[in-house]
């Protein structure tokens, strides 16, 4: 029985993903920073009728990173699978964010994945076989408003699997990078992680930056994405015997990095971002059937009206991710 790690698995995509594992053969150590949580995760494990083993693991505590590892190396019998979700936001513009704050969402998000991959790495080498699934975002590949810090964690982590991957792929290993859209997890409520200076009145970005939140609150809701879907992705690039280097998660995600692609920069800026722009400088948050883009970005173009050209792209790629 191969053994995998996933970071963060308190809630959210990281406890759907650790679930759904353990519920397909694989011996499952679900990383929670803190203990207080373990009798929730078991719970929600009895009630799926599979089994998992609850191990502390904060990503920016590199004892608790050497703990854990250590744990799940002698416990499980090395490690075959690690998947790197843990993650925090930060929302606000910029100029709204101090510095601490930006680093506190690279240590988390960049950092900590790093160090659980480094500690983790020796061990897969030696057996010769293993899979790093670093959970990025459709962020990773498309910025928004609103997510400047953020989704530099995203794009950094990106450069770090995809280059990563080039490296360890001659010992038999893969680094491969799952990209959701949006999905309603507790990082929309509870883990939000607005920056106090966005919510700041005075600021000049408060009024751009409070329609920018009824935009994404609004596709929070109606998005059809939901964490089983990160969970079959996860499980598909650990176990597909020619993994892809990245699985775009959802819809709108697949549409919006599928356009990004296909498109001319200056033809996607207009489309996809400047509707975007109007939207948050117009406020019209009120009305859905205009409304471009998430938060989480790529949340969709496609409930904008749209170019023909477009939603025949759209419908392509929701084929070709369904098929894979
Ligand atoms: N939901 C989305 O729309 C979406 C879209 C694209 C990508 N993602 C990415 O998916 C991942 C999971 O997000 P989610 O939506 O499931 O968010 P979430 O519900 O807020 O879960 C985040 C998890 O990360 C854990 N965590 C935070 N800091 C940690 C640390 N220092 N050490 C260990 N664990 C830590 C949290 O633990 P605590 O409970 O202790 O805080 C929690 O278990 C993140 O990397 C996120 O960026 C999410």
């Amino acid at each position: 029985m191969d053994t995998v790690l996933v970071t963060g698995s308190s809630t959210g995509l990281g406890l759907e993903t650790a679930l759904h594992l353990a519920g397909r053969g694989f011996r499952v150590f679900a990383g929670v920073r803190d203990l207080g949580h373990r009798p929730a995760v078991l719970e929600a494990a009895e009630e799926r009728d599979v089994d998992l083993t609850v191990v502390q693991l904060d990503v920016t505590d590199s004892q608790s990173v050497d703990r854990a590892v250590e744990t799940v190396v002698e416990s499980g019998g090395g490690v075959y699978g690690l998947v790197n979700n843990a993650g925090i936001g930060l929302r606000g513009c910029f100029e709204d964010l101090q510095m601490a704050e930006i680093r506190d969402v690279f240590e988390a998000n960049v950092f900590g994945a790093m160090a659980v991959t480094r500690r983790a790495l020796p061990h897969m080498r030696a057996a010769g076989r293993g899979r790093i699934v670093t959970i990025s975002s459709v962020g990773g590949r498309i910025a928004t408003f609103g997510l400047s810090a953020y989704c530099s964690t995203k794009f950094a982590q990106e450069g770090f699997g995809e280059s990563l991957d080039l490296e360890v792929r001659p010992f038999g290993l893969r680094s491969i990078l799952i990209e959701p859209g949006i999905v309603k997890t507790s990082r929309w409520s509870v883990n939000r992680g607005n920056a106090a200076g966005a919510l700041d009145p005075a600021s000049p970005y408060h009024a751009m930056f409070v329609n920018h939140e009824a935009l994404a609150d609004r596709f929070v809701e109606t998005r059809k994405t939901r964490p089983e879907h990160v969970a079959k992705a996860v499980h598909r690039a650990l176990t597909s015997r020619r993994p892809r280097m990245r699985y775009v998660v959802g819809r709108p995600a697949s549409a919006a990095v599928a356009l990004r692609g296909l498109m001319p920069d200056r033809l996607f800026d207009w489309i996809y971002f400047g509707t975007l722009l109007r939207q948050i400088k117009n406020g019209s948050a009120a009305a859905p059937a205009a409304a471009p883009h998430g938060s989480e970005p790529g949340a969709t173009v496609l409930a904008a009206p749209r170019p023909a050209a477009s939603t025949a792209m759209t419908k392509a790629t929701h084929d070709h991710i369904k098929s894979e």
